[in-house]
């Protein structure tokens, strides 16, 4: 399930990005921006684990992509013309809709709280049972430790709470750092992505 959610989660993404103009995208560099910010939904898969069918989740994405547009109006801001202006603007509706749709997404699953926060126990369970090739026990204990809270001093506020989104991104990158070596990518820039994530989450 966690892959899915993460690629549903891209998907959303790019379902948000592709409603923009692209070159109009290039020049507002979100890309730049959200590679710097959420560097893992960029990375690829650089761990084999199998992939569970996805028929359920494919249901609950087509739910919450109604709800953020109808829950949380969170429509495609109308530019002003104002180029800085519409970039912070634009970048803020990115958020929140990447936000929203996080939380939405777990809500349903009961891995996500009325209150945006993580239902840990049941978070916990669900992706132990959605990625059974990752037997480290360390790899569990850092996922509890680092992915059901989201940072401190990460201030930003959006219009969901960021503790679902941090979640999958968390329990992305932790998993795939902690990948059995045999099911393991070794071309370089997965090497760096293991690299990266120890760095990041200091472990
Ligand atoms: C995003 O959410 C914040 C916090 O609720 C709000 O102040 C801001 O206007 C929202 N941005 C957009 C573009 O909807």
């Amino acid at each position: 399930m966690e892959h899915h959610l993460f690629f549903l989660s891209l998907v959303t993404l790019f379902g948000t990005l592709s409603t923009l103009h692209v070159p109009k995208l290039d020049d507002l560099s979100d890309h730049d921006y959200l590679h710097k910010e959420v560097p893992s939904y960029f990375s690829k898969s650089c761990c084999n684990y199998n992939e569970p069918n996805a028929e359920d989740e494919m249901n609950i994405f087509i739910d919450c992509r109604g709800i953020i547009n109808d829950k949380y109006k969170l429509q495609r801001p109308k530019p002003t013309g104002q180029d800085e202006e519409d970039r912070i603007t634009m970048i803020s509706w990115i958020w929140n809709r990447t936000t929203c749709f996080s939380y939405c997404f777990l809500h349903k699953q009961g891995m996500a709280n009325e209150d945006g926060t993580i239902n840990v126990e049941t978070a916990m369970k669900k992706q132990k049972k959605s990625i059974p090739e990752l037997v480290d026990p360390e790899a569990w204990t850092n996922i509890e430790k680092l992915c059901t809270k989201p940072n401190d001093d990460d201030k930003e506020t959006y219009v969901c709470k960021k503790d679902a989104l941090h979640f999958s991104g968390c329990v992305h990158d932790i998993s795939e750092y902690y990948c059995p070596d045999a099911l393991q990518s070794k071309g370089e820039s997965c090497v760096k992505y293991r690299e990266d994530t120890k760095n990041k989450y200091g472990i």
